[in-house]
């Protein structure tokens, strides 16, 4: 759509290296996983197979003129496809909310976003059909996509973009590897914002009288087993596993 009115090649939009104005024709999105939150942000990723870049392009001409956020439409996506879009969300919000350049509103929509998150992944995991679950899901994801839009991501996605381009992993599968060794390797750096993060994963537990670094870890622990319900490979088995090999 942007190319109908802008002309030109996809990668020249890349990095703001050409500036392009709004589409002329309506763009309406409607996502099938919860998810990418694509059809709030104005980010659009396309893979280069010739030369395996995944291209970022960010600018509010790629951004969906409406967009029709329905449950049932996710319903009848595959278990691999719920966890791995699922966690996807999930690292929007945690990294949305780390970022640097997260401000009040993207706080409020981060943290809003793992909490439907939270209390909804796993349900909508063990059964497809469970439409409360899918419909807060849907509400996370959309949150988590307005909160990165606005503030952007971090490494997870900075890592997953290059690394899933080369090894052709999708990339949800690989945020949701990544994410759990990210957050260890970034905790000593974002150990307050972690701890403060807790009581969103862990609502009925008083975790107050714990230290910041407790709580931390705690969270960070919280995600691995996330991750492990929803059987996510760790990056280690997924590496030793055949991505060495090249298999
Ligand atoms: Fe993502």
């Amino acid at each position: 759509m942007v190319l109908e009115s802008n002309g030109g090649y996809i990668g020249d939009y890349m990095g703001g290296k050409k500036t392009c104005k709004p589409a002329n024709i309506t763009h309406i999105a409607i996502p099938t996983t919860a998810g990418t939150g694509s059809e709030a942000t104005d980010v659009t990723i396309i893979t280069n197979t010739t030369t395996d870049v995944k291209m970022m392009i960010k600018h509010p001409a790629f951004m969906s003129t409406v967009a029709i956020v329905d449950p049932y439409l996710t319903c009848s996506a595959p278990l691999p496809v719920i966890a791995a879009t699922g966690v996807d969300a999930l690292c929007h919000a945690i990294e949305a909310f780390l970022s640097k350049k997260a401000h009040p509103m993207t706080h409020t929509l981060a943290r809003s976003a793992i909490t439907h998150i939270i209390s909804s992944l796993q349900r909508s995991y063990d059964d497809p059909h469970d439409l409360d679950a899918k419909e807060s899901m849907c509400i996370g994801s959309l949150q988590a996509g307005m909160a990165f839009s606005n503030a952007s991501v971090t490494l997870v996605h900075g890592m997953s973009r290059p690394v899933g381009a080369l090894f052709h992993v999708p990339h949800g599968i690989f945020n949701a590897m990544l994410l759990p060794a990210v957050l260890d390797f970034s905790k000593e750096d974002c150990v307050e914002q972690l701890a403060e993060l807790l009581p969103l994963f862990m609502p009925d537990r008083k975790t107050d009288s714990l230290s910041v670094e407790a709580r931390a870890d705690m969270m960070i622990q919280q995600v691995k087993e996330l991750c492990r319900y929803l059987q996510i490979p760790t990056l280690r088995g997924w590496w030793l596993g055949g991505a060495r090999r090249g298999v």
